[in-house]
């Protein structure tokens, strides 16, 4: 019913609009007032995190890709070594698991069978298994050692999207614990991070604030059949789930790619107006990369794309090759995706209403898949 949507024309538009609330309800409580967090609900022993060789992260989809953005904070601030993995491939190829194995399962629904199988699996060979889940007393977490709780309330449209956002934080979280704990040589922005992350749910309403621009491209964009994104770093990942939000709500050919990996092959799809979305990573801090993507974007527009390009605010120099402008709020390098996610979800939200789609109910796809 309307009531329930609150408002809004779909669930899907509530839930975009619920992600700063979110964000800040997984940090609430776990932010002590020193600016250390505080994770005892983690019921894994300090000695087990301490020890842990390797990290391994199981999930499918979305969530998949929140794991994506995970290992780069994880091994940065832990110099834990990471591997993120497709749940429905893991067990299938013999993977190399032992007592001092931390595999991390991310499913917002908690009823995921191929991430429910990896984990019984990474068990039945001694890892212990930390779920980051949304549901409340769902199989996945029931049937791990721990469970660390993302509190983004019930995710009803089928999209995944504050579900992701509130992974995402529950995702940082855990690698600064682990960096807490373990004592690396990132101590100090570790606690700068905390205090970045605390902060993170005022920038997200900023963003949604100035997304009208966004829609109005979208509609324009309606009678495309083909949208490309590439990203570096974590933007990578990024690039990946925008491609996911089209293909699922938009019925709309896809694709998702590493900026760095254009010249490798996907150059060759490039022609005369295809819309091409870049993320592109803060000219501060490591700014090698950013320059590489700059540079990225100059030789797609050469070639006729038609360049939709994320940057942060103040960020002048992509200005000359931007055909269309998104501006996102400076963040530390890591916590980037919590904002840069944002204007593709209300993208791919807007092209599937253009396009006369069902936004909360997708053809094919079920919310939570619970067959392997
Ligand atoms: C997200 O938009 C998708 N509908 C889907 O990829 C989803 O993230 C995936 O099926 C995993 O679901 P889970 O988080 O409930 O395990």
């Amino acid at each position: 019913s309307a009531a329930e949507k609150g408002g809004y024309d779909y669930f899907m538009l509530k839930e975009i609009a619920e992600q700063p609330k979110a964000v800040a309800d997984t940090l609430l409580g776990r932010i002590d007032a020193g600016g250390s967090l505080t994770l005892d609900e983690i019921r894994i022993p300090v000695s087990v995190l301490r020890e842990a060789a390797k990290v391994v992260i199981v999930a499918c989809g979305t969530a998949f890709h929140a794991g994506l953005i995970a290992k780069y904070a994880i091994e940065h601030w832990t110099r834990i070594p990471c591997e993120v993995e497709l749940a429905s491939e893991f067990r299938y190829r013999d993977p190399i698991l032992d007592q001092r194995t931390l595999v991390i399962a991310i499913s917002q629904s908690g009823e995921t069978m191929d991430t429910l199988m990896a984990l019984r699996h990474a068990r039945e060979q001694g890892a212990k298994v930390l779920a980051i889940c949304n549901t409340n007393g769902s199989t996945i977490p029931r049937e791990s050692d721990a469970v660390l709780y993302t509190h983004a309330g019930p995710e009803v449209a089928v999209a995944s999207t504050k579900a992701f956002m509130t992974q995402l934080v529950a995702c940082y979280l855990v690698a600064l614990y682990l960096g807490q704990v373990r004592g690396t040589k990132w101590g100090d922005e570790i606690q700068a991070v905390i205090r970045d992350l605390a902060k993170i749910s005022g920038e997200v309403e900023r963003v949604l604030e100035t997304m009208e621009p966004v829609r109005e491209l979208a509609r324009s964009l309606a009678g495309k059949n083909t949208v490309l994104f590439l990203g570096r770093h974590v933007g990578y990942p990024v690039a990946l789930e925008g491609a996911l939000k089209l293909k699922e709500l938009a019925y709309m050919h896809a694709e998702g790619f590493a900026a760095g990996e254009l010249k490798h092959g996907p150059i060759a799809l490039i022609e005369e107006d295809l819309p091409v979305v870049v993320v592109v990573p803060s000219p501060r801090g490591r700014s090698v990369l950013h320059d590489k993507i700059v540079s990225n974007i100059q030789e797609i527009r050469a070639r006729g794309a038609r360049t939709i390009v994320i940057a942060e605010e103040g960020d002048e120099t992509v200005v000359p090759y931007a055909d269309h402008l998104i501006r996102i709020p400076a963040t530390p390098t890591l916590l980037q995706p919590l904002v840069s996610t944002v204007p593709l979800q209300v993208f791919a939200c807007e092209l599937a209403t253009a396009r006369g789609n069902e936004v909360d109910q997708p053809r094919n796809l079920a919310k939570s898949v619970t067959v392997e």
